[in-house]
């Protein structure tokens, strides 16, 4: 019976798995067809659900010959869009956006979000908001009510490496929570963003704190750069689920 259970045990984490791509594929092959047109300039985000969407983007342009550009919103955005032969753009030529496609780590059900995860925030709230709209493409497991109820890994914040201890203390006595310098997987260092900044995760913070006041008064810190919240910015949002059906929000 041990040799059963433990072969159900794995093979329900096998199901799960799959279910859990085939839901970030369905909720980004959604978003794409409903959400870009040709002529569009299109932001992309990053992370894991991102490379379905231009896997989707791509199929369109070659079966649909729509023509869009992208903007990225990280070093792995611009590698998905060069890989894909995609036309690549940035703000400097391309300021303005029809829409910008990303995922996110936790939506909460006034579609406030926590991002960064991959530690891509900065870029991706830059782009975001070069956008008419920006829409969220997600798996089962990143919808909440409240942010923090789902998603354990914390808030990230982009600091200046030469304030991260600073921020850390002032952070902890203000508000409460634990917050840590995120490490490189091999422990060697600390992860460096793409703008050359330090990463710190919040966690265990009071699930009840008023996101917009809280994230207005960060950024206000000398030090901080941005931070994973974004309050207000996103204007819908797609749910791929377990039974392969999609839900929205908006
Ligand atoms: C990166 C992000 C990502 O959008 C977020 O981490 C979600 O990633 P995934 O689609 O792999 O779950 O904010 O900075």
């Amino acid at each position: 019976s041990n040799y059963f259970s433990t072969k159900y045990y794995y093979l329900s984490i096998a199901r799960d798995k799959m279910s859990l791509e085939e839901a970030k594929k369905l909720a980004a092959y959604r978003a794409v067809d409903e959400h870009v047109e040709s002529g569009y300039t299109v932001g992309i985000g990053s992370g894991s659900t991102v490379i379905y969407a231009v896997d989707r983007l791509a199929q369109r342009v070659t079966e649909e010959n729509i023509k869009v550009k992208c903007v990225p919103t990280s070093f792995q955005a611009r590698q998905l869009i060069i890989n894909h032969k995609l036309a690549l753009t940035d703000l400097e030529i391309s300021p303005h956006l029809n829409v910008c496609i990303d995922g996110a780590d936790e939506v909460d059900s006034n579609l406030n979000l926590i991002k960064g995860g991959g530690g891509c925030l900065l870029q991706e709230k830059i782009v975001a908001s070069c956008a008419e709209q920006l829409i969220i493409i997600a798996d089962y497991t990143k919808h909440s009510c409240l942010l923090g109820e789902q998603y354990k890994k914390g808030i990230p914040i982009e600091v200046s490496p030469l304030a991260y201890v600073p921020i850390k203390l002032k952070l902890e006595k203000k508000y409460k929570g634990d917050v840590a310098l995120r490490m490189a997987v091999n422990k060697a260092g600390p992860v460096v963003t793409d703008n050359g900044n330090f990463i710190l995760d919040w966690k265990d913070f009071d699930q009840s704190l008023n996101w917009k006041t809280v994230n207005d008064d960060l950024v206000s810190w000398p030090g901080i750069v941005d931070t994973g919240l974004f309050i207000g910015m996103a204007s819908k949002a797609y749910f791929g689920l377990k039974d392969g059906s999609v839900k929205t929000q908006s």
